[in-house]
């Protein structure tokens, strides 16, 4: 990434932190995934926006690494591992939020694997590679809200967020486990939000496009795969940050009148398709510049 685009993104993320201040003061958040990616932006938002957050990810290194730049820039975190597909270690994850910080009123479920290798046509996946993936996406959701809805209710309500995907909507096919396991989380959102809206408690989910994240690193990889996904949106690729920002909106009261619904967040994607050789004539963007700098 260039240098310019590095310091252009982090004049935003600073000016949306100053717009956020305080908006979710005295809230307890509970975010997975929290080492890496959506989930690390969003556990520094969430924190920035004034909520505890107990930060967790299977690699405990990680959490560590985040909770320590959210406590130095002046915010309360937590850390701790968790393997998302273990329904006792999602149970001790939101234990954490109850012991050390006394409530639970937010869950954002951003831990997800994608496999493009293992992972591609229904007929040549193994069944372990299928399972690894519904494990972990669909499954590790499910027992998440299972274990933060008695502990939400009894804060009095709150907000759950989940990770769905452009894929739930538009899947590019060949990647069958992954478009299976975000069309359940995108199901099971719409579901959950009727059971839980009784307990004062909203769900909704978050269907990103393509963002620049470890999780794209081999699709990205390639110079020329990477101009062609960017090309496929409407402004460009997208950031961890302005996810975050959707996340911490979600998470406040501003967002009361949404629930039960899956936001297509995706610069586009799932709007329009056309082959790359027709967009990038039509479009002309000078090389070398990306639409996402000017979004
Ligand atoms: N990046 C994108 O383009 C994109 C688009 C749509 C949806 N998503 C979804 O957003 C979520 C976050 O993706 P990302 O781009 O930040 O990826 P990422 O790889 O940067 O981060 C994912 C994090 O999840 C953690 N994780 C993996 N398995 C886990 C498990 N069993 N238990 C706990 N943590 C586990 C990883 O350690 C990692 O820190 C995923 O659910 C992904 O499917 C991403």
């Amino acid at each position: 990434m260039v240098r310019e685009e590095v310091c252009r993104r982090r004049r935003r993320a600073e000016r949306h932190r100053l717009l956020n201040a305080g908006l979710l003061a005295g809230r307890v958040a509970v975010v997975t995934g929290a080492g890496s990616g959506l989930g690390r932006a969003a556990a520094i938002g969430l924190a920035a926006a004034g909520a505890a957050v107990v930060v967790g990810d299977l690699d405990a290194e990680r959490v560590e690494q985040v909770a320590a730049k959210i406590s130095a820039a002046g915010g309360v975190a937590s850390a701790q591992q968790v393997d998302v597909g273990d329904p006792e270690a999602c149970e001790r994850l939101v234990a954490v939020a109850l012991e050390r910080h006394g409530a639970l009123h937010v869950l954002f479920n951003s831990a997800g694997i994608a496999l493009p290798f293992a992972d591609g046509f229904a007929a040549d996946i193994e069944p372990e590679t299928w399972d690894t993936v519904i494990r972990v996406n669909l499954s590790g959701t499910f027992y998440c809200c299972r274990a933060a809805i008695p502990a939400m209710a009894e804060s009095g309500g709150g907000s759950i967020i989940n990770t769905a995907s452009s894929m739930a909507h538009l899947p590019t096919g060949l990647l069958d486990a992954y478009a299976a396991s975000k069309g359940g989380v995108a199901q099971l959102t719409k579901s959950m939000a009727v059971g839980c809206g009784a307990q004062g408690i909203r769900v909704n989910a978050i269907s990103p496009g393509y963002v620049d994240t470890p999780i794209n690193a081999t699709l990205f990889g390639h110079e020329r795969a990477r101009a062609g996904y960017e090309l496929g949106h409407a402004t460009g690729l997208q950031t961890p940050e302005e996810i975050a920002d959707l996340v911490v909106f979600l998470a406040s009261d501003a967002a009361r009148s949404l629930t039960g619904a899956v936001l297509t967040a995706d610069r586009g994607w799932t709007a329009f398709k056309a082959p790359e050789f027709i967009l990038r004539k039509r479009l002309q963007r000078p090389e070398g510049t990306s639409a996402a700098e000017n979004a």
